[in-house]
């Protein structure tokens, strides 16, 4: 957690930047997993945590926007509770910790609600994730739960957006640490993943770098002999000689914010020539994409660079052909990279995406519908303070280069016969975080080998 004059200051200026009206910011809930009792481990609201910053379910804030008050709304533990829960906090010294002195029980949030709408102030929230929370705003609201998305303030969230996105020294520190312990659990992976093993022993040596650091992975794990398979949870392969591997994996700290990193290994001590080949391009991608960035760069074309630069490359190897400009501009790249270069991070691996794409990576402007770059997550002009994730990835995906063989799509781009002899190639990407600083970019945490050279290093270890 972060001083109170932290989570004060957020709160005054969140206030300050709406027109007036009452916010109301619920906090997460316990998730059962297959009963009451057996919960998944509890993961508390991202926004509820940037201007209260308490790691506990079952807690509501409300700031009032005209006197900028804050009030937080929950239980203290009963006794009964305790003995199975351990001694947790009275909420009137967790609201101390925030600086809230203003702290009410859980029940009170309906008459203060209800006080307001009454006066006819408006209530603005932020379109739910949960179904328990949207069914509490619906109580709340007292309206149908379907209305709710309707509701939901886009005012706040776009004030929400414009604060939580440019991250302040006291993030970055966390964010640094988050990408560092991410690095080694890449390096643990890299370094123990043999022949005969199956996927899910790399996965557990990785999850145990950051369990072990006193957090969580910050996503479900992919660690994949196949890579092409873009968010592959799936760990039961038994991992052979000639795999390439794909690990994207990033570590949670104690304060809740994240890394995400890609790295892409040989299974044996060394690439086969051709993966090397291949490895070697999407790295010319990710390095040209890395070069890009600076203060407004807009990160569409930070994109669509790493675009051209893949489809350029794969002319080498016959795949592609035409001018590349307009095969990009037309998608045909996307039979290779049919998803986006990266993404905002920070308190969530995708950050903020709970809020609305369309605020958080393009300003309000209408995402393209065009097969991969309709994935792309973030468009919009770099500003300083931004963190972001750049992570351009070469695809083989079997299913869909039979849908555009079959239906002749892009041929004047594409060289079918030639993509055929690649199906069984898999895929790979690398992944780094960035920070956007006045003068460029700054990579965050330390470094994880990217380099064939490097990589091979490693895995020689
Ligand atoms: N690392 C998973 C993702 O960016 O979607
Ligand atoms: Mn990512």
């Amino acid at each position: 957690m972060f001083s109170k004059e932290t989570y004060t200051a957020r709160r005054k200026k969140l206030a300050e930047s709406l027109s007036g009206g009452l916010i109301l910011l619920p906090g997460n809930e316990e998730a059962p997993m297959n009963y009451t009792d057996n919960t998944y481990h509890f993961r508390q609201d991202s926004t509820f945590l940037y201007y209260f910053g308490i790691n506990q379910a079952s807690l509501a804030g409300v700031i009032d926007a005209d006197s900028g008050e804050a009030m937080l709304f929950g239980d203290d533990y009963s006794v009964e509770m305790i003995v199975w829960t351990g001694v947790v906090p009275k909420i009137s010294s967790l609201g101390e910790g925030i600086g809230v002195t203003n702290v009410k029980s859980f029940s009170s949030l309906q008459t203060v609600v209800s006080e307001a709408i009454s006066s006819g102030r408006a209530i603005h929230f932020l379109n739910p994730y949960r179904s328990d929370i949207l069914i509490r705003l619906a109580e709340l609201l007292q309206c149908n739960y379907q209305a709710i998305p309707e509701k939901a303030s886009l005012e706040l969230a776009r004030v929400v957006i414009a604060q939580r996105e440019i991250k302040s020294s006291e993030e970055i520190a966390e964010i640094d640490k988050a990408v560092d312990i991410t690095v080694e659990m890449h390096l643990a992976g890299m370094r123990y993943a043999r022949p005969g093993m199956r996927e899910s022993e790399v996965a557990a040596k990785v999850a145990e770098v950051a369990l072990a650091a006193n957090g969580n992975a910050s996503f479900p794990i992919i660690a994949t002999i196949n890579g092409q398979t873009l968010h592959n949870h799936y760990h039961g392969n038994i991992i052979k000689s000639g795999d390439l591997f794909l690990l994207d994996a990033g570590a949670e700290t104690e304060t809740s914010y994240a890394g995400d990193l890609s790295s892409t290994f040989p299974v044996d001590p060394t690439f086969t020539s051709i993966q090397k080949e291949i490895y070697q391009l999407c790295l010319d991608a990710h390095m040209a994409a890395v070069a890009m960035l600076k203060p407004g760069t807009a990160f569409k074309e930070v994109h669509l660079t790493a675009c051209r630069t893949i489809f350029e490359g794969l002319k080498a190897f016959g795949l592609t052909k035409g001018d590349t400009h307009e095969a990009v501009e037309a998608g045909a790249h996307a039979l290779f990279f049919p998803c986006g270069t990266g993404h905002m991070m920070g308190l969530d691996i995708h950050d903020m995406e709970n809020l609305g794409e369309q605020w958080v990576g393009y300003d309000g402007v209408p995402k393209s519908t065009q097969f991969g770059l309709k994935s792309l997550r973030l468009a919009k002009e770099l500003r300083p303070g931004y963190v972001l994730t750049i992570e351009p990835g070469i695809y083989f995906i079997p299913d869909l280069m039979d849908l555009w063989k079959s239906e002749k799509h892009m041929e004047q781009f594409l060289n079918y016969t030639e993509i055929e002899k690649f199906r069984n190639f898999g895929g790979l990407r690398n992944e780094e975080d960035f920070l956007i600083t006045e003068e460029g970019a700054r990579r965050l945490g330390k470094a994880l080998p990217l380099t064939i050279e490097g990589v091979e290093g490693v895995r020689s270890q």
